[in-house]
């Protein structure tokens, strides 16, 4: 267990190359990955074999929430995103989540759902009973098409067989359930559904059409729960407004799509990170979200008899920390470095706990002071920057402009200049 603490106060206002010290001590990066982490770089051969038609090559920020305790353990968080208040918010979330003990985290087997689609089978209902008769056989040619996982305790594991009436008539969906391990395991599950296809279709009638994976990964859910103290949180009010927003998204769809959203900006941008498949993580978290027939958050909320607010996350997560970009992108192999994680399930519970963090952090704004003054901090901080602020005076110059309601770099060079006498000269 790690004796580092990922709480660093104030790392927000260290320069890049400040935060790029302290994480690359944290987390014992070599030379070549310090280098490659400054100057996100991924060569143009890494770049052709990933995918057809290259071009070239488009950055992303890399960054690091801090303040993440889960299951005892502290992380520092590798999160690539575009959009500004994100990274603050998890790490504002994680901080009030560590005061009642940070998160608790679970996660079931990696279990994979390969679908093998059979139309017009003659008889559909005899067909499924004798597709589950001969699941042995089944699971034991999708088996041997990949010794390596089985070997590792993986593979497939079960079969269902069901009927579905649809408006091309009966068809008769095979679905293999496979242990996909620390991989995400799509490529495992899809080379499996072909190559037990010919048997299906030969026990069952009728013609083998799809074989392809699920994204629902509705066998494969990573779990977190967390106390908020209420005063950390800013009191009763924040948590009955807090609770107000929840029940706002339970009873409404519109709402509910912006609560879900604000969770998987946090989930996403880890999966972007490690190099893991985001919009299979996207499709399968607003399935499930619909799951019962009725879209629903991704978390829970609630009151503690104590008056603290604990929250909780349920989500499909299909993320591997071997295999595909999570090997082959240089930057996404320092990212899993970086935050420790030994298997897929552990990388999992993470990106729910940051789930969680991040919807914590943008209710309490939204039900509060709203997040655009949030936003505006940021903003102004950078428009400070670029004035060419540094040290306090950044947050000096920032605090100004907002005050003032104008955050724009000539007004922040005039105050730069009022509080130094040099803004023009360094602007
Ligand atoms: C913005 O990217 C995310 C939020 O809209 C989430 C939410 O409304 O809960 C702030």
């Amino acid at each position: 267990m790690s004796t580092k603490s990922s709480r660093i106060p104030e790392f927000y206002k260290l320069s890049v190359e400040e935060r790029l010290s302290i994480v690359r001590k944290y987390a014992d990066l070599t030379d070549e990955e310090v280098e490659t982490l400054r100057s996100g770089r991924l060569s143009y051969d890494i770049a052709d074999r990933m995918i057809e038609n290259v071009v070239g090559l488009m950055a992303m920020p890399f960054a690091i929430a801090t303040n993440f305790l889960i299951n005892g353990r502290d992380y520092l968080i590798p999160m690539v995103i575009e959009e500004p208040s994100v990274v603050a918010a998890a790490s504002n979330g994680a901080r009030m989540a560590r005061v009642k003990g940070g998160f608790h985290a679970s996660s079931t087997e990696p279990i994979m759902i390969g679908q093998i689609q059979v139309v017009r089978p003659p008889n559909p209902y005899k067909a499924r009973l004798e597709l589950l008769q001969r699941k042995d056989e089944i699971l034991d040619l999708a088996n041997s098409r990949d010794p390596v996982l089985v070997g590792l305790g993986g593979g497939a594991k079960d079969l269902r067989v069901k009927v579905l009436e649809t408006f091309r008539g009966s068809m008769v969906i095979v679905e293999l359930l496979v242990d996909c391990r620390d991989a995400a395991g799509m490529n495992a599950v899809n080379t499996m559904a072909e190559a037990v296809a010919p048997l299906v279709e030969r026990i069952a009638g009728g013609r083998v059409r799809l074989r392809i994976v699920s994204n629902l990964a509705s066998y494969r859910l990573a779990r977190a729960w967390a106390i908020f103290d209420k005063d950390i949180l800013g009191g009763e009010d924040a948590i009955e407004g807090i609770l107000d927003a929840y029940a706002f998204a339970v009873a409404d769809p519109y709402r509910c799509a912006t609560h879900n959203k604000g969770i998987m900006n946090g989930v996403i941008a880890v999966a972007l990170a490690t190099g893991n498949d985001h919009r299979a993580i996207e499709a399968g978290a607003h399935a499930y979200a619909a799951m019962d027939g009725r879209y629903k958050p991704l978390t829970t909320w609630d009151k503690t008899p104590d008056g603290d607010l604990i929250g909780t996350i349920e989500l499909p997560l299909a993320v591997g920390v071997v295999g595909g970009a999570t090997r082959s992108h240089p930057t996404a192999r320092i990212a899993l470095k970086i935050l420790g994680v030994k298997t897929a399930r552990e990388l999992a519970e993470v990106m729910a706990s940051v789930g969680l963090a991040q919807n914590l952090a943008a209710l309490r704004a939204l039900a509060t002071e709203g997040i655009q003054r949030g936003h505006m901090k940021l903003h102004a901080r950078n428009i400070a920057i670029a004035a060419g602020a540094t040290g306090d005076l950044i947050d000096e110059v920032a605090r100004r402009m907002v005050e003032e309601g104008v955050i724009r770099i000539d007004r922040a060079k005039e105050i730069l200049s009022e509080l130094t006498g040099m803004g023009r000269e360094t602007g």
